[in-house]
């Protein structure tokens, strides 16, 4: 067996390859990373040869000791299926979280996503609220969420309430909303820490002009996630190519309607009078 045979690396490189696919990883756009299990640690434990220990940019303490899969920086999606030894990484932290060695990938050289402080807040937040459930933290270029953030206002209220009225099901796949993060220098700890705030409540969060984030337990309902958020996007695009207001719509009693069927709970902040 090989390094990337293993379930949890072929899950990784099939959703990256996904993503790749749907469009919204140009050239070395988007990373994504993987909290990787200890039993899935000890099945590639003889392929692991650790190297220098690097700062992340931040402090992590609640991941202390943990492994990640990880995509490489200014690597290509589009490579990770056919290339993962030199596009992708894992990665060990320290015993403070504070610093990380590559232990496997990256055979030409270089370096984690320059995301990785975002990533590594992220699934801190997530890791603490979800008794360790949550195992995905994805960063994609999706074109149409990309596009609402130069026509709506960056406000968590309006891109939440006009994604779930693009699409019926959007409200029981993420009841919780979506964050909004204003327009900011990518790569560092002060978008990390503002991402990793918005995680505290949300599982999708936009970066304005830029992209989106989303978390999740596994690979099909990350990937999930943020496929179901960039479609009803990509409805509120269309529907505002072909007029300015919408001739109808779903009406906030109809949310409540959906809430009570559905068994979810939506905020009422998002249900507001227009
Ligand atoms: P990396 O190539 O460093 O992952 O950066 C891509 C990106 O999308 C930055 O936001
Ligand atoms: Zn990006």
């Amino acid at each position: 067996m090989e390094f990337w045979e293993a379930g949890f690396v072929k899950g990784f490189m099939r959703m990256a390859n996904d993503g790749w696919e749907q469009g919204w990883h140009e050239r070395n756009g988007g990373n994504l990373s993987y909290r990787v299990k200890s039993e899935e640690v000890d099945e590639v434990r003889k392929y692991l040869e650790p190297r220098e220990w690097q700062p992340i940019g931040t402090s992590v303490p609640g991941l202390a000791g943990e492994y990640f899969l990880v995509t490489g920086s200014g690597k290509f999606f589009r490579n990770v299926i056919t290339c993962p030894a030199e596009s992708i990484c894992m990665i060990e932290l320290d015993d403070k979280g504070e610093n990380y060695r590559i232990v496997w990938g990256m055979k030409d050289g270089g370096r984690p996503t320059s995301e990785l402080p975002s990533h590594l807040m992220n699934h801190e937040v997530k890791k603490n609220k979800t008794d360790g459930r949550y195992r995905v933290i994805y960063h994609a270029h999706t074109t149409n969420v990309i596009a609402l953030t130069f026509v709506l206002p960056l406000e968590d209220q309006v891109f939440t309430r006009e994604l779930w009225e693009m699409a019926t099901e959007c409200p029981v796949v993420f009841p919780e909303g979506i964050g909004v993060v204003p327009w900011m220098v990518p790569g560092g700890r002060e978008i990390a820490v503002e991402t990793s705030r918005l995680m505290e409540k949300y599982d999708l969060a936009i970066w304005a002009h830029h992209g989106m984030f989303a978390a999740g337990e596994d690979f099909d309902l990350t990937f999930g996630l943020m496929h179901t958020a960039e479609k009803s996007a990509e409805i509120l695009v269309k529907v505002l190519s072909m007029q300015q207001t919408k001739a109808q719509t779903i009406q906030p009693d109809q949310f409540r309607e959906l809430a009570k069927d559905f068994k979810v709970t939506l905020p009422e902040k998002f249900l507001y009078e227009k």
